[in-house]
């Protein structure tokens, strides 16, 4: 059967990625890691594009790793905060992406709060959209760095046991974790308290995913476990007990750690909140791979940004200068 690896225009989320695709996305984060880990850390690659980040809502990974990807790629870069833009005069989102679109950026990376609103977006602009976190529905560049990181600590993704504990029914990247992680061939156990999980999880991802809300089951033998943040702001909504209770009941500590298996990496994608979903003791442990994920960011973001302008693949066996030469000559 023929792969499915056409260059979609906008990233608007895994969901609509074949295998395929998200490999060939994985892949090309190789070599970019490669690049931005020498002395010098800039490709020519994206030399007179512009990329304009805009974000809607907080982010201090996000943001700055994309920035950072866009620059080693040698694109310029724009920030737009909807603090000090227009937005607080009333401009409407579309007409905020009409504008950049007019002033002939590239990419558009867009944080917002609403489900849906890169989606919107990218049918109203030429620019590349790339959905940098979108409500509670998806944020693929983090399911992605994830999946790498596990790749480059565990060797695979297919066949493994990965345990996602916390808010999943706010979560976004528990959304882009499950496409990511089940098209990739893990199994994926799913724990919460009750009102913390989304409806309909069976129904989309089957036997590729279990859902629980005992997390000595979720995590007994576990290779992977991504800890979610606590979004302590739905804490007003009742739909969990008290933020001391939560962290007793949910929260990742060492003799719970103990049950996974002796090499399980533990993901978390930060902000962190030490002392409830996570203690400091397993975020600070060998088995942490928090600032792993951190540096992966920035090569997956230029994966992504390379990977939508359609350009050829780079060759993931290549040296860092093979492909510095490679993109020079694309650029
Ligand atoms: N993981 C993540 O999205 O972090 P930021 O909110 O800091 O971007």
């Amino acid at each position: 059967m023929k792969k499915d690896t056409a260059r979609l225009k906008d990233l608007l989320g895994l969901e609509y990625l074949s295998r395929a695709q998200i490999e060939e996305l994985l892949d090309q984060a190789k070599p970019m890691k490669q690049l931005f880990t020498r002395s010098v850390k800039k490709a020519p690659a994206l030399r007179g594009k512009t990329v304009a980040l805009v974000f809607f809502e907080p982010s201090t990974r996000t943001r700055t790793s994309f920035e950072l990807a866009a620059k080693r790629l040698s694109a310029d870069t724009l920030n737009i905060a909807a603090s000090t833009s227009s937005v607080q005069k009333g401009e409407s989102l579309i007409d905020t992406a009409k504008t950049l679109d007019a002033m002939k950026v590239d990419y558009i990376v867009l944080r917002h709060s609403a489900s849906g609103a890169p989606h919107l977006v990218a049918r109203e602009v030429k620019a590349r959209v790339i959905n940098a976190g979108d409500g509670s529905h998806e944020h693929p560049t983090q399911g992605l760095l994830d999946a790498f990181t596990i790749i480059e600590k565990k060797g695979k993704i297919d066949g493994l046991k990965v345990a996602i504990l916390g808010d999943v029914a706010h979560s976004r990247v528990a959304r882009s974790n499950l496409w990511v992680l089940t098209k990739l061939g893990a199994h994926v156990t799913v724990c919460a308290p009750e009102t913390l999980i989304p409806p309909g999880l069976k129904e989309i991802f089957g036997s590729h995913v279990t859902i629980t809300s005992h997390v000595d089951e979720a995590v007994k033998d576990a290779d992977v476990i991504n800890v979610l943040r606590l979004q302590v702001e739905r804490q007003k909504e009742n739909l969990m007990p008290s933020i001391r209770e939560y962290a007793e009941l949910f929260g990742l500590n060492l003799s719970r750690l103990a049950l996974a298996k002796r090499d399980c990496i533990v993901l978390h994608p930060g902000p962190m909140n030490r002392g409830v979903e996570i203690t400091s003791e397993v975020a600070d442990s060998h088995q942490s791979v928090v600032l792993d994920q951190v540096t992966n960011g920035i090569a997956i973001r230029m994966s992504v940004l390379y990977w939508l302008t359609g350009h050829p693949l780079l060759d993931g066996g290549a040296t860092a200068e093979q492909t510095l030469t490679q993109s020079e000559k694309l650029s």
